[in-house]
This record gives C-alpha cells, structure tokens and sequence, in this order.
C-alpha cells in the first residue's frame, strides 16, 4: 500500500501546522530545554543539532508527522505522530500501519489558551482523515494534569492507569496514563 500524502500547512484552531524547517526550529530550541518544559518529559533535555537533524529527517519520513504550531509567525508548539503496525497486524491480511502514538510540546509562554489542545485536534484530524488510521494512543504522567486534559478534550478514552509504570528522573516511579481513541469515535464525536 503506498502511504496517502497529508496536506500541510493545515489550520487548527488558533494554529497553523507544518512540517517544521530549520528556522522554526531555532524558535522551537529557545524554549524545549527549559525546566518548566522537561519536567514531564521522557526525553528532557536534548542535543541541539541532534534534534534539529532528527525533525529535519522526519520531513522525509512516512512513518513520522512532526508539526511545529505557528501561532501569527511564531513557532509555539510541536507535534508528533508516529505510525505503526498494531500488535498482530504484521501477520495478518490487513493493510499496515494501522496505528499512532501522539505528542505534543507547547511553549510556557504560551501555555493555557488550547494550543496543545489544537495541536492534538490537527492531528487527529491527520491520522483519521488523511492517513486513515484505525487508532491513536497517547501517553503522559499521571501528574501532568495540563496534559490529560488536553486527550480528554479532544475525545480521548483513558485506557489505562498504570501504577508507578514510569520512571521519572527526580520522582522516581510514578503512575502513568495511556489514553486512546479510534477512528470511529473521532468521525462520531460531535454526534
Ligand atoms: C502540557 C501542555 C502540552 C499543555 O499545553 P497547553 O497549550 O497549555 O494546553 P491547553 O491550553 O490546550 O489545555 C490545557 C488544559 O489543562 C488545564 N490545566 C493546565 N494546568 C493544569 C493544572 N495544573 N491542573 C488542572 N488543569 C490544568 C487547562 O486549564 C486546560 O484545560 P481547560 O481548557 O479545560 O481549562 C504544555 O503545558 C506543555 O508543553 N508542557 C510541557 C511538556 C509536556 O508536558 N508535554 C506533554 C507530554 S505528555
């Protein structure tokens, strides 16, 4: 099956997501390693140019819809998914890449006016719409509330609480949340 192409740039809400480009990446780097930005990260802090070449690669990448967030010129946020195969999807007669794994970074300076939640939206819309996904997953700490709330508002299901399933670098384990949604829940959300 060759892989469907997504439409960029694309307007959710207040934003605009495109495939980032090294510029907006410079914007992107003032911000991601600050504390109030990594705390609730798995990967916290990053290696500048390692990062700007991974998202760079991602632009060429089937498999990886990363998005920065224009907000009236400036980059504010980032999105990713990333498509899979679901478990067993491999040996069946079934298309591939049935599944996405969801994430997003919003500027503190930024934070509280629904770009993470338009981000997410943007997405979804991506992984339903264009890619035709059958799912998509996302996952955070269980104390990042800011972060649930964004899944939750935009129709995700939390699927799972697992009890200090997460190893978080000061806290050491703590619970996590996975949330999920289907194709058909996004189609029927407004319903
Ligand atoms: C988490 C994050 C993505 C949220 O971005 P944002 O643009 O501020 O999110 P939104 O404005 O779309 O929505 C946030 C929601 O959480 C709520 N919220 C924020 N902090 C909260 C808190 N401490 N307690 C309760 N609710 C909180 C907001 O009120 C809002 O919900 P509402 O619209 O129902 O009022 C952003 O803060 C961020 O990037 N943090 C650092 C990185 C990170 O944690 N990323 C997610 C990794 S899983």
């Amino acid at each position: 099956m060759t892989t469907p192409e997504v439409t960029w740039p694309r307007r959710s809400g207040p934003i605009v997501l495109r495939p980032p480009t090294s510029a907006d990446l410079d914007q992107v780097l003032t911000w991601r390693n600050r504390p109030d930005v990594t705390r609730w990260l798995l990967r916290t802090q990053v290696d500048p140019e390692r990062f700007r070449a991974s998202w760079l690669a991602s632009v060429d990448d089937p498999t990886d819809h990363a998005a920065v967030a224009d907000l009236d010129g400036a980059v504010v946020g980032t999105g990713t998914l990333s498509v899979s195969d679901a478990m067993g999807q491999s040996q069946g007669d079934v298309w591939r890449g049935a599944q996405g794994a969801l994430g997003y970074l919003v500027d503190p300076a930024y934070a509280g006016r629904g770009v993470a939640t338009a981000i997410a939206g943007g997405l979804l819309e991506v992984a339903f719409a264009e890619l035709g996904l059958h799912r998509v997953t996302a996952g955070c700490f269980a104390a990042n509330t800011a972060s649930w709330r964004v899944m939750e508002k935009v129709g995700m299901r939390r699927e799972e609480h697992g009890v200090q399933d997460s190893w978080h670098d000061e806290l050491g384990w703590v619970d996590g949340y996975t949330y999920g949604i289907l194709a058909a829940e996004w189609r029927d959300r407004d319903r």
